[in-house]
């Protein structure tokens, strides 16, 4: 019955604004950050001040990522992604938004993309500003630091590692390649970092054209993806959601279906002989 509601609210509205969340990346392998209730399901990521402001935070945060980088390089497409493919192909997506940063919608064969919160197969100099691949960097890493190479074994299937008692301070992070000296940052926003203003401005003028809002596997706890339903909801258009659990925008949506994303957007797909 659900999936009947969706049918009926992709066909009267042809057009889509899509914002994706991490629900539709957790049957490639990678975790979510929130529960079905919105809560925390760990200890929240490093903050932007903190990354900039502290080494101890950056060493500690690079050799995690040294060890977590074998899955998230590795993941690929699920049904999400692959069926939000399908429906662009089909002429029914204005945009894709995603709060992703996996990449794997573009790897699925999403075309119109925004990363709203960048993407961690890039890294960037906070100096000069150059931008490297992030599989570069961790050529870099595991040269420099063979000890933590070999500890690559111990990263769970969901890429996070137990390294606890473990010490960061001895684990070596290069500086920039190009200008010699800058500080190298993964091309996310992170927590207390804004997002750039003209992303937000692209999606806005997609949303302007699109005829409804499909909001898919987010719990949108952060304002950053939140601020779209709320202009949708501001500019008139009707708003939709799959998702397993509560979000923050409840109240706001048209239709709820509190389904597994990847099946509902499949069979959604197929209905629309997409
Ligand atoms: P969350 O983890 O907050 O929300 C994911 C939602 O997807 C939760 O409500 C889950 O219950 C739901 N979910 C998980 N698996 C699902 C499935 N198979 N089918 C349907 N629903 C499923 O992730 P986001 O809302 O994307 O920010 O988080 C937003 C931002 O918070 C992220 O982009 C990240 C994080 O801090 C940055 O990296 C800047
Ligand atoms: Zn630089």
């Amino acid at each position: 019955p659900s999936l009947d509601a969706l049918v009926g609210f992709a066909t009267r509205h042809p057009r889509l604004f899509v914002l994706t969340g991490a629900g539709c990346s957790t049957a490639s392998g990678i975790p979510d950050y929130r529960d079905r209730n919105g809560d925390w399901k760990r200890p929240p990521p490093v903050t932007f001040q903190a990354f900039m402001g502290d080494e101890a935070t950056r060493r500690r945060y690079w050799a995690r990522s040294l060890i977590g980088w074998r899955v998230m390089g590795q993941a690929r497409p699920g049904p999400a992604h692959r069926a939000l493919a399908r429906l662009e192909a089909a002429g029914r997506v204005e945009l894709l938004l995603t709060q992703n940063v996996d990449g794997l919608h573009g790897a699925a064969g999403s075309r119109q993309v925004v990363d709203l919160h960048g993407r961690v197969d890039t890294v960037r100099c906070m100096d000069c500003g150059a931008r490297q691949p992030r599989a570069q960097l961790q050529q870099e890493l595991l040269h420099r630091n063979p000890a933590w190479a070999a500890l690559q074994a111990r990263a769970a299937p969901d890429g996070d590692a137990d390294l606890d008692g473990l010490d960061f301070s001895a684990f070596e992070v290069p500086a920039c390649p190009d200008c010699g000296t800058g500080l190298l940052k993964p091309d996310v926003v992170f927590f207390g970092e804004n997002v750039p203003r003209e992303r937000v401005a692209a999606a806005l003028a997609a949303l302007a054209q699109a005829d409804a809002l499909l909001v898919a596997g987010s719990s949108l706890m952060v304002y950053s993806g939140l601020r779209f339903v709320q202009a949708a909801a501001a500019a008139g258009k009707p708003a939709a959601v799959v998702n397993l659990g509560r979000t923050r925008a409840d109240d706001l949506f048209a239709l709820k279906v509190g389904h597994d994303v990847g099946q509902t957007l499949e069979a959604l797909a197929g209905r629309l002989q997409a």
